[in-house]
């Protein structure tokens, strides 16, 4: 007996387990891991149906790496570790670059890519960061890979335009494996630290269009598959709204997540969706 779309699409919805990770872009110093960690991880029960995944800045990941390690085996809670950015170039002549190999010496095991403050603070265009998708990828790193429209975009209705040129040009040429391994934060810029959060709507409308580029680039089984993102102004006052969407896999959190306590709220409420 074949299951109708509409069914399979919800049950395939229950099966995808929350990530919510805390980019902590450029706060939290080495010396000041531990004391976000202990509390963070104090406040966390059994939660094996959330996946968390911590982005420190690249000094603080060593120390987040001893811990996240340390912790591995008595924790319940799945916690993995991103970088906040890579190198496009595998080694080399790259003043200030961080190579993917130095990503996976510290056990990194994620990465953030094309995140809007890169595309428009550092000039980092599609094609770098089609690149750098396919960096991660030769190293077994997954990319998060960030897209999102401005709000001049939104407001000139060309925000799926936007998103669809950035899907494109950052999947192309990536197998199917890599694609399923890869996963989407949908951040729209105007919301980013803005306060300004995306409505369910915008959202839900947004994440389902994103699969359906996923289903066109790859396949339905992967578009199913792969987990979506919503970041931009989460709080824990807005997280419980925001997770209910069938299409909303979870959150990048950024101002958020620097209080370990207002993170660890915001990862109580993804498990609470979570099978
Ligand atoms: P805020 O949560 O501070 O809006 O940041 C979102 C973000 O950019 C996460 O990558």
């Amino acid at each position: 007996m074949s299951l109708s779309k509409d069914l399979y699409s919800i049950l395939m919805a229950l099966a995808r387990k929350k990530i919510i990770s805390a980019n902590w872009k450029m706060h939290i110093t080495a010396s000041q891991v531990l004391p976000y960690l202990t509390v963070f991880l104090s406040e966390m029960t059994v939660m094996e149906a959330v996946e968390v995944i911590l982005i420190p800045p690249f000094t603080s990941l060593p120390k987040a790496s001893e811990i996240v390690q340390a912790t591995s085996h008595t924790r319940t809670l799945p916690l993995r570790l991103g970088a906040q950015n890579i190198s496009s170039h595998e080694k080399g002549a790259f003043t200030g670059e961080i190579a993917a190999m130095m990503l996976c010496d510290l056990k990194v095991d994620c990465v953030l890519i094309g995140h809007s403050e890169r595309r428009q603070l550092f000039g980092e265009n599609n094609k770098i960061i089609h690149e750098k998708m396919m960096r991660a990828h030769d190293h077994h790193l997954s990319p998060i890979l960030c897209v999102g429209e401005t709000w001049d975009e939104r407001s000139l209705g060309k925000e799926k335009k936007i998103l669809e040129q950035q899907l494109r040009e950052a999947l192309c040429n990536l197998s199917r494996d890599q694609i399923a391994r890869t996963i989407i934060a949908y951040e729209p810029v105007w919301a980013i630290g803005t306060g300004q959060t995306a409505s369910l709507d915008q959202a839900e409308e947004m994440h389902s269009f994103i699969r359906g580029m996923i289903s066109e680039c790859s396949d339905e089984t992967t578009a199913q598959h792969i987990r979506i993102q919503y970041g931009g102004s989460v709080t824990p006052l807005n997280a419980k709204e925001m997770l209910s969407g069938p299409n909303i896999d979870g959150a990048l959190v950024g101002g958020a997540s620097l209080d370990p306590h207002s993170f660890a709220e915001i990862v109580k409420h993804a498990s609470n969706f979570s099978t």
